[in-house]
């Protein structure tokens, strides 16, 4: 057992280049003219940042332009359409307020969460009402969130197995290891020791980490392993055996 091992952050390189490979996609492809295309700037925003949705070959002398969130157009998912004439922008359904579009219809999204993660679609209205219809996609990355470590118990009786799990909300998925009383374990989400006794008592933390950002996060439980005489004087049993007096006290005073 060693120092806390540094989580293999080398990981990060060949993540970050699998992400930015994210296809960008399109489901028209007109014969005569350059190809419309969606550009996600960055395509793999961290939580909190800014996302341009840059266009490509726009058609000539566009009516307007329709944001969607999701693969296809949908009335219900709008977020967002600008009339070039009148120079109005109308939202839609669809529209978190965090949006805003160009008279190029490049959109800016501020403020990504996760829940943005997925496809956008654009669609261009134009004169001889053929609309051309495009869609693009990024994802948003944070994390991770501070770890959970389950059960949520803090004594253990000797003998017992000792079968803890943590879990953090990541993107991409977190990796894991443990430490005790500041001494690195193992690397996984799960730490299982047979048989405990007393000598087992200790900080349990759980360290996790997202291999595209190289951020950590770690949460630490304290946990005591002593039989059932020294349980009585756990701080859990005293506030049960506190609340029973009460209860008897507050019993005779309704009584009398
Ligand atoms: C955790 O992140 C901090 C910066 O936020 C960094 O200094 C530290 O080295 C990281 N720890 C590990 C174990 O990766
Ligand atoms: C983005 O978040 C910052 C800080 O939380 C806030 O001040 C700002 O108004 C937000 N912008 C939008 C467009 O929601
Ligand atoms: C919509 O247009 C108004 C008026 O031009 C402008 O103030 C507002 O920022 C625009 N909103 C978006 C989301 O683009
Ligand atoms: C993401 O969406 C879920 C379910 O719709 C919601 O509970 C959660 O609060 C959202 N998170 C953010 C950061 O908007
Ligand atoms: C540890 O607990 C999990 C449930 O949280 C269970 O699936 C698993 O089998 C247990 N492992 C052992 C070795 O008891
Ligand atoms: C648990 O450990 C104790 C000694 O610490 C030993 O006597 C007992 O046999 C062990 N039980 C099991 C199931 O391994
Ligand atoms: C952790 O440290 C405490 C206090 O020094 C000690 O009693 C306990 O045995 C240690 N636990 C482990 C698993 O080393």
């Amino acid at each position: 057992m060693g120092p806390i091992s540094a989580p293999p952050c080398r990981w990060c390189i060949p993540w970050a280049g699998l992400l930015l490979t994210a296809s960008l996609f399109t489901f028209w492809n007109p014969p005569t003219t350059a190809q419309l295309t969606i550009e996600a700037v960055p395509s793999n925003a961290a939580e909190g940042k800014e996302v341009l949705l840059l266009v490509h070959n726009l058609p000539q002398d566009p009516l307007g332009y329709n944001w969607y969130k999701g693969e296809m157009v949908d009335a219900n998912r709008r977020i967002i359409g600008y009339v070039i004439a009148t120079q109005v922008n109308i939202s839609g359904p669809a529209d978190s307020g965090r949006e805003t579009i160009y008279p190029n219809a490049i959109l800016l999204m501020q403020n990504v969460t996760r829940n943005d993660t997925g496809s956008y679609t654009l669609q261009v209205i134009t004169l001889n009402l053929v609309n051309e219809e495009v869609t693009g996609q990024f994802s948003v990355h944070h994390g991770p969130d501070a770890p959970n470590i389950s059960p949520s118990d803090t004594y253990y009786l000797p003998g017992v197995n000792l079968n803890l799990s943590c879990h953090a909300a990541s993107n991409p998925p977190a990796q894991y290891s443990w430490s005790i009383n500041g001494t690195f374990q193992q690397h996984t989400q799960k730490l299982f020791i047979p048989n405990i006794t007393a000598k087992n008592s200790g900080s349990y933390a759980c360290h996790t980490t997202n291999s595209a950002t190289c951020r950590n996060r770690t949460t630490v439980r304290m946990i005591t392993v002593s039989d059932a005489s020294m349980q009585g004087s756990s701080p859990g049993l005293s506030a049960r055996a506190t609340v029973s007096i009460m209860t008897g006290i507050l019993a005779r005073v309704a009584l009398t």
